[in-house]
Parts: structure tokens; C-alpha cells; sequence
């Protein structure tokens, strides 16, 4: 039985970006007397799987408001778009008119000269191409005085375009007016989309929360409480007095660090045996057992492959002999990484679960990163009350270098809400002080 191994490589998973996977250290494997097999100490694995970024939302509309005056504007708006002929103009003299009207004058000399009118907004621009053509012809044809000379602009012109002079006047004057659809009152305001947090409940003043808290009915006094997220926000508020988080028999009990076991040597009122397949015929409190066996049914199932329990229940003095065969090989602080100290595992609460993948044979812990059974584990573990308790780059929170094969049981509620609230250690969610270190 061993805690790990190999604190050499762990400084370097450390500094690892998150999810990405790491190398592993061979673990070393020992048969150990008291029971269950050791925990390798291989680094790094993906966490839970997240939701890609979503795409970026689009830029508004600099402009949305609509155009509050209805009345159509008959000339059309000035192009934007660069000239396509850049070949300079060879008349210095510089155009008094602005751009829109040459552009406009341009086309009356093209509808003058060749009868035809862009095919874009071509109606449009009819009307005010044949008032301009019009109007310079009569024009042209005042100037030179006389009616005679205005019927002979007339027959000069295109014969289409003369017809079409006459029927386009008529029809467009006065141009019909476009209904444009006023702004629409507004009834109310867009509400923000902000999560709200949920506020803060007393929820130790809630009789049916302290009477399931009395009966050691923990998915019952959650449920009182209000839920998993109410009852996550009162403790991590500090304001749930009447919660204890180092009640080792509490699926919200928090083992670490900073935080051992209270006896140093607790040991479960009882423990059973999974029906799994075991590496070193680990247990598991009866509740955590059941769950670990549906949840590997429900990974073989899925078609992730085979799982196996490689280490659950380990004593006070199990820990004591795995830990001190660390220090042998690694020194303390290697030991420290991969280790914990006796009277500090979660293995000795009988809610840590080491899990690895087998198919005809089973591998080690320090293989089990990346197999489709971790990364079936890393996303779907919480559906069934587990977390993976050691993330990437948690360390600095955790104490301990990545351990993706270490689950840890806190009931189907709170890992509901570990999951959906993003959580990565257990110290965030219940709002406890990081412990990367011991006190002495
Ligand atoms: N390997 C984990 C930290 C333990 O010994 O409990
Ligand atoms: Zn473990």
C-alpha cells in the first residue's frame, strides 16, 4: 500500500496549465498488510470538462434606433465608397458642386446619353434622373430661347428615354410617400440576465434543517435547508453555526491540511465492501460504496470501459506506514505532495475512493490520466455524488499535487453544486482557508 510516489516531477505538474495533462511518476507498488493498495503519484490530468467559450456576442448595431422621421428622403444618400477610377482628374479647377450632385448630374448624362439607369434603386433614381435631364434640357432650351428649341432638345434625346421622361414625371410627382413604421413605445426595459447569489439563510433556525442534522440525515437536512446551493452559501458565509465541516461522519466534511481527523485516529461507525472489482479489497462507508458501484456500471455502460477501486478505507496506522515509506524514498516535503500524513487522509474517512481503469488487467494510477475512464471520471463523476478532490493546479489550495484518480464522496446534492457552480476544491465551496501546507 502507498501513498505515492515520485515528488521529483510535481514542482513542474505544479506549473502546469490547467487541464492539461502531465507526466507521470512510476509508482512504486508494495503489498501492504492492513488492506488496501497504495496510491500512486502520478501528476496532472484533465479537470472537469468546461463549456467552450461561447462565441463572442456580435457588435451592436452602432444605430439601432429607427429613423423617426417617416417622410422618404427621395435623394439617395451619398456613397461612401471610394472612387473605383483613381486616375486623377486632368481639370484643375477644383468641382464647386459637392459629390453627390456631380454624381447625380453623371447620371442624367447617362441616362441622356445611353437611356439607362443603374439597376440599383433604379426606380428611385429615375424620378430624380429624369427631373434633372429634364430640367437641363429645358434649361439648355430656355437659353437659347424658344419653345422650338425645347421640343428639339426633347426629340434629340433618346426616344425611350423621352417617353420614359414623361411617364416617370407623371407617375412620380409628387412621389408617393413610403410608409415607414414608426418606433414602437416601449412597454418595458430589458432585464439584466445576472445571476443572482443566493442570499444568505439562517438555515440553523430552520426546525426540519436541525432536526435531519440531529437524525445524521444529511441529503435530508440539505433538502431542508433549501438545497445544496442555500446550504453551500450559509456555511461558506460562516453563518451556519450548527454545521460542523469536521465532523468526519458529514459528507461536507472537510479533511486536510490544516484540518485532521478529530480523533486523530477516527475511524467509521461501519464499512462494507463495494461490489466492484477492487485492486486490494478496499472499503467504503455504505453510502459511498453503493454510489461507486453504480457509478462504474454507469461508465461501462456508457461505454468508458472497466473501472476498478484500487484503495478506499485506509486507517490511521495504514496511513502511518504508507506515509513513513514516503519520507524513506522522497524526503518529507516529496512525501508531503502525494501523501498525506496519518490522522489527514480522506482515505480515512471511508469517502475516498482511488479508481483506475482496467480492461483484461488493471493499470496503475500513475496510467490511469488521460484513459477513457478518467476522462469519463473527470466529467461525469458528480452525477453520482463524487468529485475529483485533487485538481490541476490546486495545489497551492489543496496541499497536494494533481490526483486525478482520488474521489472524493459528498453526496449527490453538493456535488450537483460543486459541479454547476465551477468548484475545484473543496476548500472554495465550503469557503474554507487554503491549506497547502501543515502547521508544524
Ligand atoms: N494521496 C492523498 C493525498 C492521501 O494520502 O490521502
Ligand atoms: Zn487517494
Amino acid at each position: 500500500m502507498w501513498d505515492d510516489l515520485d515528488g521529483s516531477d510535481w514542482a513542474g505538474a505544479a506549473s502546469r496549465p490547467a487541464r492539461h495533462r502531465s507526466s507521470f511518476v512510476p509508482a512504486e507498488r508494495a503489498p501492504d498488510a492492513d488492506g488496501p493498495s497504495p496510491e500512486s503519484g502520478p501528476e496532472g490530468g484533465p479537470g472537469p470538462q468546461r463549456d467552450p467559450a461561447p462565441d463572442p456576442e456580435p457588435a451592436p448595431d452602432p444605430d439601432p434606433a429607427p429613423d423617426p422621421d417617416p417622410t422618404p428622403d427621395p435623394t439617395p444618400a451619398p456613397d461612401p465608397a471610394p472612387d473605383p477610377d483613381p486616375t486623377p482628374d486632368p481639370d484643375p479647377t477644383p468641382d464647386p458642386l459637392p459629390l453627390r450632385r456631380s454624381r447625380r448630374e453623371g447620371r442624367a448624362v447617362n441616362l441622356a446619353e445611353t437611356g439607362e439607369v443603374p439597376v440599383q434603386h433604379q426606380r428611385a433614381r429615375r424620378a430624380a434622373g429624369v427631373r434633372l435631364v429634364f430640367g437641363a434640357m429645358a434649361g439648355v432650351a430656355l437659353a437659347v430661347g424658344g419653345a422650338a428649341a425645347i421640343t428639339a432638345a426633347l426629340v434629340s434625346a433618346p426616344l425611350s428615354s423621352a417617353a420614359e421622361l414623361v411617364a416617370a414625371d407623371a407617375q412620380l410627382e409628387p412621389p408617393p410617400p413610403t410608409p415607414v413604421p414608426l418606433p414602437q413605445p416601449v412597454e418595458a426595459l430589458p432585464t439584466p440576465m445576472i445571476a443572482a447569489a443566493p442570499a444568505i439563510v439562517d438555515i440553523c433556525a430552520i426546525p426540519a434543517f436541525t432536526a435531519a442534522l440531529g437524525a445524521g440525515d444529511d441529503s435530508g437536512a440539505i433538502a431542508a435547508a433549501g438545497g445544496a446551493d442555500v446550504f453551500r452559501t450559509a456555511v461558506a458565509s460562516g453563518t451556519a453555526g450548527c454545521v460542523g465541516l469536521g465532523d468526519p461522519a458529514r459528507v461536507w466534511s472537510v479533511v486536510n491540511k490544516t484540518r485532521p481527523f478529530d480523533p486523530v485516529d477516527y475511524r467509521p461507525a461501519s464499512l462494507t465492501r463495494p461490489d466492484v472489482r477492487d485492486i486490494a479489497a478496499g472499503d467504503l462507508r455504505a453510502d459511498a460504496a453503493a454510489s461507486l458501484r453504480e457509478m462504474f456500471a454507469a461508465a461501462a455502460g456508457a461505454g468508458a470501459g472497466e473501472l476498478a477501486l484500487d484503495s478506499g478505507f485506509r486507517s490511521y496506522s495504514t496511513q502511518r506506514t504508507t506515509y513513513q515509506r514516503l519520507v524513506s524514498a522522497k524526503g518529507a516535503a516529496g512525501a508531503d505532495l502525494v501523501s498525506a500524513r496519518p490522522g489527514f487522509s480522506e482515505h480515512q474517512s471511508g469517502l475516498a475512493a482511488d479508481v483506475t481503469a482496467c480492461s483484461s488487467g488493471c493499470i496503475g494510477l500513475e496510467s490511469f490520466a488521460g484513459t477513457a475512464q478518467q476522462q469519463w471520471i473527470a466529467a461525469h463523476s458528480w452525477e453520482f455524488g463524487w468529485i475529483v478532490r485533487y485538481e490541476d493546479e490546486c495545489t497551492s489550495i489543496t496541499g497536494y499535487s494533481p490526483e486525478p484518480w482520488h474521489l472524493r464522496y459528498i453526496g449527490p446534492e453538493l456535488a450537483g453544486a460543486y459541479h454547476a457552480g465551477g468548484w475545484r476544491t473543496l476548500e472554495e465551496f465550503l469557503g474554507l482557508p487554503a491549506a497547502p501546507d501543515y502547521a508544524d
